[in-house]
């Protein structure tokens, strides 16, 4: 019987270090963030783009979290934009932080990329902007009609991608998709604390001036 006590006790202990550690300790130190100045919430169409990214499975392919520049060099390189910080994730529920980088990393799609035209006729074929991609299509968030309806906005696509004596015109839901991809934008400037500071390395009495970040 002892040994089932010890056992009991050892799992039972062994489980609320795991909750302290993965859940509670990371609670405390988010539950207080607050959204940066610069970021608004998204709108209701933006919204809608947001669901059309989840149901298509965007973030398979495409994180939405630029790592800082000590940590991953290559993604300020790569213009990804800066660190992202809790802040940054406000409005986003659930977060789309994704795994895989299959694709571009997209927080900040929005400034890379602001073109309408281009996003719309990269989503129906990516191969007409970037030669040999290996994002697939979304033909289906589009209708090919012969002419457009009046109020509606045929594609603009590269010569040789519209199917033969056709117009391309995008759906509700691409129209939403571009806007949402339009809306990410985490560039205004952000002050997280540098860790070492963070750590208490240095003790000085007179408080740091804040450090200007770049914007970008
Ligand atoms: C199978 C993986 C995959 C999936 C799924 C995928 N993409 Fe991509 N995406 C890529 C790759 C690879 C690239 C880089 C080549 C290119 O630009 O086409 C890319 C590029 C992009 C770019 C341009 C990024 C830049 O920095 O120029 C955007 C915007 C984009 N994808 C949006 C989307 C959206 C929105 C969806 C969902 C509807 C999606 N992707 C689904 C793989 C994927």
């Amino acid at each position: 019987m002892e040994n089932e006590t010890k056992l009991t006790a050892g799992a039972m202990v062994t489980f609320a270090i795991a909750v302290s550690a993965l859940v509670i300790l990371p609670y405390i130190q988010v539950r207080d963030v607050k959204p940066p100045e610069g970021l608004k919430p998204y709108t209701s169409a933006e919204l809608r783009g947001r669901a059309t990214y989840v149901a298509n499975g965007c973030f398979y392919c495409h994180s939405q979290q630029p790592r800082s520049e000590s940590f991953a060099p290559a993604d300020a390189k790569r213009g990804w934009g800066r660190a992202s910080v809790p802040g940054d994730y406000y409005y986003d529920k659930p977060h789309l932080l994704g795994s895989m980088r299959t694709g571009p990393d997209l927080l900040n799609i929005g400034v890379r990329q602001p073109s309408k035209d281009w996003q719309l006729g990269h989503l129906y074929q990516p191969r007409a902007y970037v030669p040999g991609s290996i994002m697939p299509a979304y033909p289906y968030l589009f209708d090919v009609k012969d002419q457009a309806d009046p109020g509606e906005e045929a594609l603009n696509l590269p010569p040789g991608h519209s199917p033969a004596g056709k117009v391309v015109v995008p759906t509700p839901e691409a129209l939403d998709l571009v806007k949402y991809l339009q809306a990410l934008k985490r560039n205004y400037p952000v002050l997280p604390p540098e860790p070492h500071e963070a750590a208490g390395a240095k003790t000085s009495a007179a408080p740091a001036a804040p450090q200007p970040r770049p914007a970008s």
